[in-house]
């Protein structure tokens, strides 16, 4: 019997997950299993049978999702769905990840899971439906809410700071966007402890504190020994169609408690990663 499915296999997060399985998993990537298609996750699940589905498939486009409203809905919403329709069936347990982007940002401490939700943008509003399809489908759950996700790939700041910085001298950067930068590593890491001592239900998994946008890049650049001029400035200068939340860092603490060990700050984690660059 296969232990692990999991959908979304070219995307940061799946990368660092599949890393870890070696051989004890199964990667799809969207080619291969289209998980808006529920004919196609019904065959694949019903086939290999795996204890545990885990899901990196995400329409991860937030400006794109505001005119493209449909493809958003049909990965994040509908192909959940999917995931927790055949969960069900073959007796699955499904780890799904969510977004900090679920949450208004009218709060100015950290996101408890007992908040409720209000997103901005059509993006988060996606994923805050698939959240609930999951919930209506299946009581055999982890949904892990998580925040500025990086690790490899291109998908993520680190990899756009760096970009920018080769071709600019003068950088700006948003400082009314604030979060927890949050390592593929991190996720790994705890969602496999969670998976040990058989949680389920739903958690907020960060790396710990919170940082903005320019706080984050500005430590990043130092860290390298880069120097660039960096200004800080309003998000609303950049006039995305997405509306983003101003505030939505979101604390570890329920996951990090009922594990009892203490997750690595943001800091920690970034400098982590850019070692490996
Ligand atoms: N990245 C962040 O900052 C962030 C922040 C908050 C939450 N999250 C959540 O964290 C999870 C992991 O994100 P990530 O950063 O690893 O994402 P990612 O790098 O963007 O990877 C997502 C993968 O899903 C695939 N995909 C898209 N639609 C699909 C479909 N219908 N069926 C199957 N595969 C599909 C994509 O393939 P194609 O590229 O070929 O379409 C891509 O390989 C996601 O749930 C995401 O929403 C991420």
């Amino acid at each position: 019997m296969l232990r692990y499915l999991i959908t979304g296999k070219d995307g940061q997060l799946a990368t660092e997950f599949l890393k870890r399985f070696e051989g004890e998993a199964a990667g799809f990537s969207h080619k291969d299993l289209d998980i808006g298609n529920l004919d196609q996750v019904l065959e694949c699940l019903q086939g290999l049978k795996p204890q545990i589905i885990i899901n990196c498939a995400a329409y991860n486009y937030v400006d794109l999702a505001e005119s493209r409203y449909y493809d958003a809905i049909r990965t994040n919403t509908i192909g959940v769905r999917n995931l927790a329709y055949g969960a069900k069936k073959i007796g699955a347990l499904l780890v799904h990840f969510s977004t900090d982007y679920v949450f208004d940002g009218t709060k100015r401490i950290p996101y408890t899971e007992e908040d409720e939700p209000n997103p901005l943008s059509l993006y988060g509003k996606s994923k805050y439906m698939g959240e609930l399809s999951i919930k209506e489908e299946l009581l055999n759950y982890l949904i892990f809410r998580v925040s500025w996700v990086f690790g490899e790939g291109r998908q993520n700041f680190i990899y756009k700071l760096l970009t920018w910085a080769k071709d600019k001298e003068r950088l700006q950067i948003a400082f009314d966007e604030v979060s927890c930068p949050t390592s593929t590593t991190t996720i790994v890491e705890i969602t496999l402890r969670a998976l040990k001592e058989r949680l389920t239900g739903l958690y907020h998994l960060t790396n710990s504190g919170y940082a903005s946008r320019y706080e984050w890049a500005v430590f990043i650049l130092k860290s390298l020994g880069i120097k660039k001029e960096v200004t800080p400035v309003s998000s609303a200068i950049f006039n995305l169609p997405a509306k983003r939340p101003d505030f939505s860092a979101m604390s570890n603490k329920r996951i990090s408690g009922l594990l009892e060990l203490s997750i690595p700050t943001w800091q920690e984690a970034t400098l982590e990663r850019l070692k490996r660059l």
